[in-house]
C-alpha cells in the first residue's frame, strides 16, 4: 500500500483497503509505543498545526505523534496567523508548502483544507472541519476492531445531532468498512441527501447498511456500538437552546443502553462531552464507556497518517 503524498480532506478519498491499512499501521505503532520503543519514520520532517478552532485531544495527538517519530510541529492557532485575513489561503498555503513537509487544518470551512491541499503541494491532513471530522473515525474504528475484532457487520448506531461533522464522518467510514450504520436524529437533523446517497454508493460495495430514522429505541436493538457527539458542535453555540429541547428523546442514558438487549454494547463519544446533555454521567462513567480508549487511539491513528502519508 502507498499513501505517499496523499492529503486526508475526507475519508471518501480513501479505500476499503487504505483504511484497513492505516488501521493496521496505527496497531503496530501502537504496540511499538507501549513496548518503549521511539522511531524515527518522521525524522526531519517539520509539521505546520494551524488551528482556527480549540482543540485538546487532536493537536496534543499531532504534537506526540511527531515527536514520538522524530519531526517537529509548529502550533499556528488562530491568532498567530493571517489566514484568509490578511492573507489569502492561497498565499499561505503555498508559503507553508514551501516550508514544511505536511499540515494539519483545523477550522470552520471544508473549502479551505481543500485550498490548502491544492495550494501547498505536500499533504495536507483535515482535523475536523464544519463537514468533517476523519482522524476522529479512524480512532473510533481502532476503538471497535480492539474491542470486536473486527468492523465488517457491526450493528452502529449513532444518535443525536445526525448532520455534523461526526455523523457525516462515521457514515462515510462505516459505508466503506461493511458496518450496518444508522442514524437516530430527529428529521430536521439528519444528514443531507446528497451525502446519505453517495454513502449508500460505497455501501454498495462493501455491503454496509445504511439507515436514517427518528425512531431511536427500535434503531438500537441488537446495536454493538452506541455513539454520540455534542448537540452543539463548535461555532453552534448560540443554538444551545433549541437543540436541547430538540434533541433531549435522543439523549443516551441506561434505560436507551438498556433497549439494546446486548451486554457487550459499547458507548462511544469523540469528546469533548456535555454530561446531562447527550449522555448521562451514569453511561460516560459505566463499564460500556470507551471514550478514553478512543482519546488516547487519536494519536495512534494520526500518527499512523502522517507515517503513511510522508514516509
Ligand atoms: N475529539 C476531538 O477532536 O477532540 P478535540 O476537539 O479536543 O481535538
Ligand atoms: N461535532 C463536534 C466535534 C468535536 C470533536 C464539534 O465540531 O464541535
Amino acid at each position: 500500500m502507498n499513501l505517499k503524498g496523499r492529503s486526508l480532506l475526507t475519508l471518501k478519498d480513501f479505500t476499503f483497503k487504505d483504511i484497513e491499512y492505516l488501521l493496521d499501521l496505527a496497531e503496530d505503532l501502537k504496540r511499538k509505543k507501549r513496548m518503549g520503543i521511539r522511531g524515527e519514520l518522521l525524522k526531519g520532517k517539520n509539521i505546520a498545526l494551524i488551528f482556527e478552532k480549540p482543540s485538546t485531544r487532536t493537536r496534543c495527538a499531532f504534537t506526540i505523534g511527531c515527536i514520538d517519530e522524530g519531526a517537529h510541529p509548529e502550533y499556528l492557532g488562530k491568532d498567530d496567523i493571517q489566514l484568509g485575513h490578511k492573507e489569502s489561503i492561497e498565499d499561505t498555503a503555498r508559503v507553508l508548502g514551501r516550508l514544511f513537509d505536511g499540515i494539519q487544518f483545523r477550522g470552520f470551512k471544508q473549502e479551505t483544507v481543500e485550498k490548502l491541499a491544492k495550494y501547498s503541494g505536500v499533504p495536507v491532513w483535515n482535523g475536523l472541519t464544519d463537514l468533517y471530522h476523519p482522524t476522529q473515525v479512524l480512532a473510533d474504528f481502532l476503538t471497535i476492531k480492539e474491542k470486536f475484532g473486527h468492523l465488517k457487520g457491526i450493528r452502529f448506531v449513532y444518535v443525536g445531532d445526525g448532520r455534523n461533522n461526526m455523523a457525516n464522518s462515521l457514515m462515510i467510514g462505516a459505508s466503506k468498512m461493511g458496518m450496518d450504520f444508522s442514524i437516530a436524529a430527529p428529521k430536521n437533523l439528519w444528514p443531507k441527501e446528497e451525502l446519505v446517497l453517495e454513502c449508500k454508493k460505497f455501501a454498495e460495495k462493501s455491503e454496509a447498511k445504511i439507515t436514517i430514522t427518528e425512531d431511536v429505541n427500535s434503531v438500537v436493538i441488537g446495536a454493538d456500538v452506541i455513539y454520540t457527539d455534542v448537540w452543539c458542535s463548535m461555532g453552534e453555540e448560540e443554538k444551545a437552546k433549541e437543540r436541547i429541547k430538540l434533541l433531549k428523546p435522543y439523549q443516551v442514558n441506561t434505560s436507551l443502553m438498556k433497549k439494546t438487549e446486548k451486554n457487550t454494547t459499547i458507548f462511544m463519544h469523540c469528546l469533548p462531552a456535555v454530561k446531562g446533555n447527550e449522555v448521562t454521567e451514569e453511561v460516560f462513567e459505566s463499564d460500556a464507556s470507551v471514550v478514553f480508549d478512543e482519546a488516547e487511539n487519536r494519536m495512534h491513528t494520526i500518527k499512523a497518517v502522517m507515517v503513511a502519508t510522508l514516509s
